[in-house]
């Protein structure tokens, strides 16, 4: 059978191909560490399972309004105007099947074939997909140096087809945190040039060292009409199987995607919408003390992996990754085999080392490894003393 042109262009997510494969060889009995995953490993708060219990108790059962229930998005509403300072009306927001789906949502709501799209890399393996996935083309911007990009940088790779921008704060893969002035040059820069900003903020709450979060949306009224801010409960709340995400933006779009959402899964889960009003509307207590082991865990991996010959990386001041440089390795060699690239590297320290570590290369950054401190401080260690172990053997 002949695969449509799209399905044969999109790639599989290598961070989940990994995390499969990861699955695989612990179930034939391999003690594999994995630093691969981007999940929590936190449980979901108490009074959020009790809601969801209570939802199912109640025969909260059946289809629900397919963008929303009505109290899930008050509580949307009122935690934006809270905490990101942006002020909307239930009307415009969107609740959909977890961030990812808001993503795609909005990416088929403004995207036309050929469109182009900057993707400043290393990106979310997702985004360049989903842009695929909508017939547009994605555009990666490197920045020179670090990981952020600038508006010179954006308007470097501007053609008459640039569409808009995805912009991840904090960043998957790297952890960096654009600041209110990098935001606000980049907020002119799409305002100068007609365009649109998809704000991807899963992990506004995981910012370290006195970092803040700013949401690009609440610069100004101006900014705010272009952009799509999307967020969800997955990371802040550990949540990542109950699958809510929301968006908020401009009514026009936000309607649109509400269509694109009508005629593929309608509503997200009526029992997870009423624990996501839960984890909106309650204590935020969890959130910080998982905040604070996270800081923990990101200082130790970052400390360890600077006395790693050949390693090199920055504390990252955000989300729960530590993206590290590996070009110095490339080139040594592990009996007798070279190793030339960064998906060898990570294939040799998972099938030799035990331990699972995600490519650059998926992100759009070749060269580097990304390393998930979403699991307990004694995996952490478990996992950087085998990786030592087995760096001291290449030659
Ligand atoms: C940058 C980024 N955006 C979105 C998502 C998806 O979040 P959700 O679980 O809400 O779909 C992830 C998950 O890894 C992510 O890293």
């Amino acid at each position: 059978m002949k695969l449509s042109a799209r399905a044969r262009a999109v790639k599989t997510s290598p961070t989940l191909a990994l995390d499969a494969r990861t699955k695989d060889l612990q179930a034939k009995g391999d003690d594999i560490v994995s630093f691969a995953v981007g999940e929590p490993d936190f449980d979901t708060p108490q009074h959020v399972k009790d809601a969801a219990a209570e939802a199912i108790a109640s025969g909260f059962t059946k289809y629900t309004a397919t963008n929303g229930i009505p109290e899930l998005k008050e509580a949307i509403v009122s935690k934006l105007s809270r905490e990101n300072g942006l002020l909307y009306e239930p009307s415009q927001v969107l609740v959909s099947v977890g961030a990812k789906h808001c993503l795609y949502n909005a990416v088929m709501a403004l995207c036309d074939v050929k469109d182009e799209v900057l993707i400043p890399s290393p990106f979310w393996v997702s985004y360049p997909e989903m842009v695929v996935l909508a017939g547009a083309v994605p555009v990666a911007v490197s920045p020179d140096q670090g990981f952020k990009v600038s508006a010179r940088q954006l308007a470097g790779r501007l053609t008459a087809r640039t569409k808009g921008i995805i912009l991840n704060s904090p960043s998957n893969p790297t952890g960096a945190v654009y600041t209110r002035s990098e935001l606000e040059d980049l907020a002119q820069f799409v305002l100068d040039h007609d365009l649109w900003v998809i704000a991807d903020e899963i992990y506004e709450h995981l910012v370290y060292d006195g970092y803040e979060h700013v949401s690009l949306a609440s610069l100004s009224p101006e900014i705010k009409e272009r952009t799509i801010t999307v967020n969800g409960v997955s990371k802040a709340f550990a949540m990542t199987g109950w699958r809510i995400g929301y968006a908020a933006g401009p009514s026009d779009v936000i309607k649109a995607m509400g269509k694109v959402q009508i005629h593929t899964t309608s509503n997200p889960t009526s029992i997870s919408q009423k624990a996501a009003v839960a984890a909106l509307t309650g204590p935020m207590d969890t959130v910080w003390s998982m905040r604070e082991e996270f800081d923990r865990r990101r200082r130790y991996m970052t400390e360890r992996l600077h006395t790693m010959a050949g390693f090199s990386c920055q504390l990252p001041p955000g989300a729960f990754y530590v993206f590290t440089d590996v070009r110095d390795v490339l080139g040594k060699s592990y009996r007798g085999q070279n190793i030339d690239n960064d998906d060898q590297l990570a294939e040799l320290i998972l099938t030799e080392a035990h331990l699972a570590v995600v490519p650059g290369s998926g992100f759009g950054m070749p060269g580097h490894l990304r390393f998930s401190y979403a699991t307990s401080q004694s995996r952490i260690k478990e996992g950087l003393d085998r990786l030592e172990r087995w760096l001291k053997t290449l030659e």
